[in-house]
């Protein structure tokens, strides 16, 4: 059965339509509110959310057209069906480019009615679900950008919140591409830091003859590239937080310098014999698992666990598959705002691809697999052909059952084509196609009438 919980309001000036209405639209299981007037229909409107609007052209007061910008202003989840009188089509034109989700001609007809608020219902609430979805992505699953509904994200959103406000290092640990930096930036700016600088140092990146200057500064001449005073990222992050990224990178001569500046909250610039006060909070972040580290000698006891006041391990995307289609819906809409092709969605064979890949790259890996699908894609859809070769071996034997998705047809199509091959299936037997659908007979006596009916208008 179609989802008739929509409610619709009726407005009608003449007592006996308004009647009329109602009583049909009851009878076919939605909940009918009727109003003589635009004015009145807009207090309705306020009172309570309408799937649809069905209201006459002309009216006394208010008219239709009139009643009808104000419902796409205030309520644009809201259908409206206007009423026109047979022989005033323009008029339903006019009020079609005026944002009207169809209309109807009096004197109504009421099986070609039920079908066109049947369906204006139902595509307001689908609309009004997929908002919610929307609404709920947006509140619930991110964190500063970092985005997850899985529990272990969830836990780490929690942890982030509540070491964010204590001046204590943390050690942010995960594989490649888990989002260490965007953890980091997380905390920083939920802490009362968050008005101070965030300064990140890839410790990886930079040659360990310059690190050292790059972090604790240097005076003129101190070597011989020196042509004056540097201050340090140390002192840069003053008054806010200091992000040692790779970490395990740094070598044993400055591990010893940063537990001194971390323990004394002081560092010394190259070449000089000035001790500077520094007010940092530190965030280290490593792929590597420092305690093996540890043990091979390759870093500092002491300084580990200086560093690994609190750790926080981001997951590996395999650990929490849940949250791929969150991710990929994120990263697609974000190509469109980049300005790329507007790729509406995926399809849901290659949605399946994405959830069975192990992504030993991570979220990372993910958001180049979308963009390129993107760039590739010739559809509105990402499909399975425009995903990388890697990610369709590890599928292997699974099969693929959604061509209907891959075609990216339209819903009603899909039913269409899943209603008239049950009842091939079935021989032809309506009473058993119904029962193999899920619906009444009736219903299915309805929708092959549709489908006769698009048949029909079509050939
Ligand atoms: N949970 C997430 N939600 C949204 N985007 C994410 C998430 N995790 C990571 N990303 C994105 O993935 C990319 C990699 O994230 P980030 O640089 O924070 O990872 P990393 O753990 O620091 O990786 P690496 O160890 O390689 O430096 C970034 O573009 C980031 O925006
Ligand atoms: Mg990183």
């Amino acid at each position: 059965m179609a989802d008739k919980s929509g409610a619709i309001l009726v407005v009608d000036d003449e007592p006996e339509m308004r009647a009329l209405l109602r009583d049909e639209l009851s009878e076919l299981g939605y909940r009918v509110v009727a109003v003589a007037n635009g004015r009145e229909a807009l207090k309705k409107l306020g009172e309570e959310e309408y799937a649809v609007v069905l209201t006459d052209l002309r009216m006394q007061g208010m008219q239709g057209l009139e009643l009808l910008n104000e419902v796409k202003q205030g309520y644009p989840g809201t259908n409206v069906i206007i009423m026109t009188a047979f022989g005033s089509v323009e008029s339903a034109i006019e009020a079609m480019k005026h944002g009207a989700y169809d209309y109807v001609t009096k004197p109504i007809k009421n099986e070609e009615m039920a079908l066109v608020v049947e369906k204006a219902v139902r595509d307001a609430l689908l609309r009004r679900e997929v908002q919610q979805l929307r609404r709920a992505v947006r509140e619930d699953y991110s964190f500063h950008q970092i985005l997850g509904k899985s529990k272990p994200m969830r836990e780490v959103f929690d942890l982030i919140r509540r070491v964010a406000d204590s001046q204590t290092n943390v050690l942010i640990t995960g594989e490649s591409g888990t989002g260490k930096e965007l953890a980091a930036k997380a905390i920083h700016f939920n802490s009362d830091r968050r008005s101070g600088p965030f300064v990140p140092v890839n410790c990886a990146a930079i040659p360990e003859m310059l690190l050292e200057s790059e972090l604790f500064g240097h005076m003129k001449g101190a070597f011989t590239d020196a042509k004056g005073d540097k201050r340090g990222l140390f002192e840069e992050a003053h008054g806010g937080t200091l992000f040692l990224d790779e970490i395990s990178e740094l070598p044993v001569m400055l591990q010893a310098k940063l537990l001194r500046a971390i323990q004394e909250k002081e560092i010394r610039r190259v070449g000089s014999t000035k001790s500077i006060a520094v007010d940092v909070r530190i965030i280290a972040a490593t792929n590597l698992s420092l305690t093996d580290e540890v043990k091979a000698k390759r870093f500092r006891e002491d300084l580990y666990y200086r560093l690994n006041v609190i750790e926080i391990r981001m997951p590996p995307l395999r650990e929490r598959r849940e949250d791929i289609l969150l991710l990929v819906d994120a990263f697609l809409k974000k190509c469109a705002e980049a300005g790329r092709k507007a790729v509406k969605g995926i399809a849901e064979s290659a949605l399946a691809l994405l959830v069975d890949y192990p992504w030993p790259g991570n979220v990372r890996e993910l958001e180049n697999v979308i963009e390129r699908a993107v760039t590739l894609t010739r559809g509105e859809k990402v499909t399975s052909e425009d995903l990388p070769p890697a990610i369709h071996g590890s599928r292997g034997d699974r099969k693929v059952i959604d061509d209907a998705a891959d075609r990216t047809l339209p819903l009603d199509e899909v039913e269409k084509e899943y209603i008239l091959r049950i009842l091939d299936k079935t021989g032809g037997n309506k009473y058993q196609a119904a029962q193999i659908l899920g619906i009444d007979r009736k219903t299915l006596y309805r929708k092959l009438g549709e489908i006769d009916g698009k048949i029909h208008h079509e050939g």
